[in-house]
């Protein structure tokens, strides 16, 4: 059976910011693609990259050199003009961030809010609309959605402040969702409610989904495939099965080492991996992990001076490839 066309199709993506200290690029030569109904986690350390590349894909970026393809449904969106992509920001692809708050007005009411964007995109009536944003909040899992509807963000709960995101980025349908970081202020049970909540809208909806997060948890969770991203580029790219049975990519290990486990003692310390993240600035002409790597720490002379002076490229399996000089896909050898 031929695989179906990727709805989203990330190719050679590169965002370069300019600053005063000299070019910064952000997001590296990366590739991907996300399918209708499917999850596409992208995970990654604060500063890989993650919400430069889930902008670009918005097209949000007009300070920035953006170089590489991104096609929508076969349509290219890098070079669109403004009014083009405003067609397809927020109806098309829709999106979620971390902090609900920064997105919502404090001076209107929610439903006014999710209103108001079905108007823009659909042209609606202001009645038919308001009817929509009930609909909605009621679909999202809001109790009394139309009372609520006439209450401002402040008195939502920072659950229901994200629900009522969700209600507003899906009131025009998209075919796209991207989550920034979607549970990572809130708590445990309402994060479980919350990727429930958006799983289920997946499954009736057909949608396909972009889920960046830091928590490896999360994307086991929800995540069909899994981009693993490092200094701006892709580190390692699988099928989350593949990914946590055999993780390639020492900092993929690394990442999955420090998940908290099941008997793992309460007060035990987190395990972080130790070393900080690359400079953009000033990017080293090898592999940007290997001052952290403990996989080249142990190799012999031969292989640690390429890991220091030769870029690893993707490679390995087409369904698994890892940028990685020694690779480790039985997953315990490092
Ligand atoms: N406008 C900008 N100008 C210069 N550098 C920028 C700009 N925006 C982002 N960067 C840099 O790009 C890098 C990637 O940032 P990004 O926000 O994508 O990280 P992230 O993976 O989303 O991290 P986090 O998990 O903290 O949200 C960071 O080093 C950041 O400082
Ligand atoms: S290329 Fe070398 S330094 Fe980089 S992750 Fe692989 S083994 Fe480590
Ligand atoms: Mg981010």
């Amino acid at each position: 059976m031929a695989t179906p066309e990727p709805l989203l199709s990330v190719r050679e993506l590169s965002v370069t910011f300019p600053t005063p200290r000299g070019p910064v690029r952000a997001v590296d030569s990366l590739s991907f693609d996300v399918h209708r109904g499917r999850t596409l986690g992208i995970v990654g350390e604060s500063g890989s990259g993650k919400s430069v590349t889930s902008m670009a894909v918005l097209g949000l970026h007009t300070g920035a050199e953006v170089t590489g393809s991104i096609t929508l449904d076969g349509q290219e969106l890098v070079g669109l003009p403004e009014r083009a992509l405003n067609r397809v920001r927020g109806r098309r692809i829709a999106m979620i961030f971390q902090d609900p708050l920064s997105s919502l007005h404090p001076y209107y009411t929610v439903g006014e809010q999710i209103a108001e964007h079905h108007r823009v995109h659909f042209d609606s009536r202001r009645a038919q609309a308001h009817r929509r944003a009930v609909e909605m909040l009621a679909e999202v899992g809001i109790p009394e959605p139309a009372r609520r509807a006439g209450e401002y963000p402040h008195q939502f709960s920072g659950g229901m402040r994200q629900r009522a995101m969700i209600a507003m980025a899906l009131a025009c349908e998209p075919e796209l969702l991207i989550a920034d970081e979607p549970t990572t202020a809130l708590d445990v049970t309402v994060q479980a409610q919350i990727l429930e909540l958006l799983a289920r809208l997946q499954q009736e909806r057909g949608l396909a989904v972009v889920m960046i997060t830091h928590d490896l948890g999360v994307v086991a969770r929800v995540a069909h495939e899994v981009l693993v991203m490092y200094g701006g580029r892709a580190a390692e790219q699988a099928p989350v099965d593949d990914l946590f049975a055999t993780p390639a990519h020492p900092y993929t290990r690394g990442l999955l080492d420090s998940l908290p486990r099941l008997d793992d003692d309460d007060d035990a310390p987190l395990r972080a991996i130790p070393g900080s993240p690359p400079s953009l600035l000033d990017p080293t002409p090898g592999c940007a992990f290997a001052p952290r790597c403990p996989r080249a720490a142990s190799a012999s002379a031969e292989v640690r001076l390429r890991c220091s002076n030769e870029r690893p490229l993707l490679g390995g399996p087409s369904g698994h490839p890892v940028a990685c000089h020694l690779p480790a896909y039985e997953g315990v050898t490092s």
